[in-house]
């Protein structure tokens, strides 16, 4: 008789997004009349670029000629897109990254939610708290994290390495030794930073104690402050204790498109055991490639056109983080993030729960932004508001919470 992967039963609720979803679907049932706004789960809105639209057409018409046609991409990429992240991302900046040591995919969740898997349930994983649920509950799925804690909200085998305005959201290294370690900078959902020299401490601390690091730099492309790593690469030492994810979601609006990769230096190794050679396996068995249209959509993230054009629609979120961040001020919440992070992180006032704010705000103001308890227990009497709406609604649902 068949039976059921029973870690899925442990899963509490479901996931963040979802019930953020469903809460909206029901309100705005209940109040057809109502504009809602929603600055929550982290999807842009603006269109996609003009040199990915061209590229994508000129894909397009490959795929329609018998000359052009492509069937199956390669497992890890086609070359032309590695060659450019390992140039553009990496080399260009000084990191020691190669195109071989690229892993092109669907996108930064799948590869998030999936590393995992090459590593030994008998690992013991360290998050950041609050954090992206998707390291914590696909840990949970593979049966890695002990049992849950109704009144706490945690898992009996998951360090948790709270992120508090006290460590200016950056977490210390914590006193028990994990074997993974998810570190994400920018940081979703606070939107706090890591210095170079704080993170070359971690990467110090897991070359000491063998630990590996899965860096998700999913966010990068919003820094703006000097000394603010791009990539875990840039610190000496990374490439034999870290794995990075990286997206084309947030920096080019890939969110419906789907593209990320991974990178994995061949210098990682468990037991004389390169990493790399597990991901290719996974990869080869388990996936059939980013679609080619994709890939050269991908590409043109690159060109000097979309270099431009994409710095353009970073700026446009981020005018959107400035006006969400100062407005919140002004209305006297206490406000971070927003500056290196298209995500601002706001005390909810008089103490109510992070659920209580999110039902307040959708009643009161008809704004739906990300309760912080969702992204870990450190999270509570916290909450997300995103800067990826449109202008105009941002300065709407800011105004509206303003005028409260
Ligand atoms: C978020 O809102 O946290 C992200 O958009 C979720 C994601 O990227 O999967």
């Amino acid at each position: 008789m068949a039976k059921l992967n029973d870690n899925y039963l442990k899963l509490p609720g479901s996931y963040l997004f979802s019930t953020v979803a469903r809460k909206v679907r029901e309100y705005q049932e209940a109040h057809p009349d109502k504009k809602v706004i929603k600055l929550s789960i982290g999807d842009v809105t603006q269109p996609l670029a003009p040199a990915i639209i061209e590229s994508l057409h000129a894909a397009v018409d490959e795929m329609g000629k018998a000359e052009t046609f492509r069937g199956y991409a390669p497992d890890l990429g086609y070359e032309f897109l590695r060659d450019v992240i390992a140039k553009k991302d990496y080399q260009e900046r000084g990191c020691n990254v190669s195109a071989d040591e690229i892993f092109v995919s669907d996108g930064a969740k799948s590869d998030a939610a999936n590393i995992q898997e090459i590593f030994s349930l008998d690992n013991k994983i360290a998050v950041g708290d609050p954090v992206y649920p998707v390291y914590v509950d696909s840990n949970v799925m593979a049966g890695r994290t002990g049992t849950y804690d109704k009144v706490k909200e945690t898992w009996s085998d998951v360090i948790y390495m709270p992120c508090l305005a006290e460590n200016n959201f950056v977490p210390e290294i914590p006193k028990e030794i994990p074997d993974l370690i998810y570190l994400c900078f920018p940081n979703n959902p606070t939107g706090a930073t890591i210095k170079k020299a704080q993170l070359q401490e971690w990467v110090d601390y897991a070359n000491k104690v063998g630990a590996v690091i899965i860096y998700d730099a999913a966010y990068e492309a919003y820094i703006s402050e000097e000394g603010v790593p791009h990539s875990i690469y840039e610190c000496e030492g990374a490439r034999t204790c870290a794995i990075e994810l990286r997206s084309f979601s947030k920096n080019a609006g890939f969110t419906g498109v789907r593209l990320g990769f991974t990178v994995v230096p061949k210098d990682l190794k468990i037991d004389g055991t390169p990493l790399h050679g597990l991901w290719a396996r996974r990869h080869g068995t388990k996936y059939n490639g980013a679609p080619y249209i994709i890939q050269r959509a991908g590409e043109a993230v690159y060109s000097e056109a979309g270099q431009a054009q994409l710095k353009a629609q970073v700026a446009y979120y981020m005018k959107n983080a400035k006006y969400i961040y100062n407005g919140l001020k002004e209305a006297g919440y206490t406000v971070s993030g927003g500056v290196n992070a298209p995500y601002v992180w706001l005390r909810t006032p008089g103490n109510m729960t992070s659920w209580e704010f999110f039902d307040y705000l959708l009643d009161k103001a008809n704004v739906v932004g990300t309760p912080g308890s969702g992204f870990g227990p450190s999270g509570e009497h916290y909450f997300r508001v995103n800067a990826f709406g449109s202008y105009e609604n941002t300065v709407e649902a800011i105004d509206r919470i303003k005028a409260l």
